[in-house]
């Protein structure tokens, strides 16, 4: 999915290559080193460690990664990032975070975790999605909440509202402090936190669900979405059911017409990946 949603050369957008490519090249007086926070599966630091094999890679996690070898020049750690990482303070020419913001209970928390493990001058690559959902034309939509229209009006082209939308709204209380973009840009997020230069870079990443985009990406983007984001959906809803407040077979009502969106209605998810240098 990040393969095709960044485009080449996959690990990032390709507008930031140049930075992470400046950041890693070698130099025989200084080992480079970069450090991966919330690893998940261990892609991401095993694809940038085969990349820049002259690269000490480190992937931190809660959970246990997916490898059971590892390239010589990756390894990875476990424990609680918002327990403080004071083990990595000042060790790293770049540091990536990819969806790990909206997990923890502190997420501004985290660039104060981040910045203190970079070098001066170290790049910050931090990649985060957004509770906000687009329509064809990149319009952000409006939630559509229950209770439903009887009959609901079939699903067309969603140009103002969405189902998912609403759907979302809901979870964003549900999930607890949210995504670093959905309360503000990440722009601002980063310059905010003081430790990073005012020339912060963000790009957009739009995600068509269920269909190929206007922006020449491959079909089986929006397929791969649209799969993860039936996964989702159906992963929270007992936790929509615990609130109380919506019955079996109202989610079940709106979860068909998410279904029908994502089929027929030419919906964006959205995600930004930002690249921020720590001040020297
Ligand atoms: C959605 S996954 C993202 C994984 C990976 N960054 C990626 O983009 O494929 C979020 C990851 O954050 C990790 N995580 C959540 N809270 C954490 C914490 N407090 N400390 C360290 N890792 C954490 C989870 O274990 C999970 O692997």
């Amino acid at each position: 999915m990040w393969r095709l949603l960044n485009g080449p050369p996959g690990l990032y957008p390709g507008a930031l290559a140049p930075l992470v490519e400046a950041q890693l090249k070698i130099d025989a007086s200084h080992q480079k080193r970069v450090l991966d926070i919330g690893s998940g599966s261990g892609i991401w630091a095993v694809e940038i460690a085969e990349t820049f094999p002259h690269v000490d890679v480190v992937g931190f996690d809660l959970a246990k990664n997916k490898y059971e070898t590892l390239p010589t020049n990756c390894r990875f750690d476990r424990g609680n990032v918002e327990l403080g990482i004071p083990q990595y303070r000042g060790l790293f020419d770049v540091v990536h975070c990819r969806s790990v913001a909206a997990h923890l209970t502190d997420p501004i928390g985290l660039l104060k975790s981040i910045g203190e493990s970079l070098k001066p001058g170290g790049l910050l690559l931090l990649v985060d999605g957004s509770y906000n959902v687009y329509g064809s034309q990149k319009q952000p939509l409006l939630p559509i909440l229950p209770p439903f229209d009887s009959p609901r009006p079939p699903v067309h082209e969603q140009t103002t509202h969405s189902y998912f939308r609403g759907w979302m709204e809901i979870w964003k209380d549900l999930a607890g402090n949210g995504i670093i973009p959905a309360t503000k840009s990440a722009d601002d997020i980063i310059k905010d936190d003081g430790q990073f230069a005012d020339d912060v870079r963000t790009i957009d990443l739009y995600g068509p669900v269920g269909w190929p985009g206007h922006d020449g990406t491959e079909q089986e983007l929006g397929a791969i979405l649209k799969q993860n984001l039936t996964e989702f959906v159906q992963a929270s809803k007992p936790a929509f059911l615990k609130t109380g407040g919506f019955s079996s077979e109202v989610l079940g009502e709106w979860m068909l017409a998410i279904d029908e969106e994502t089929d027929v209605g030419h919906i964006y998810t959205f995600w930004t990946a930002s690249a921020g240098f720590k001040k020297p």
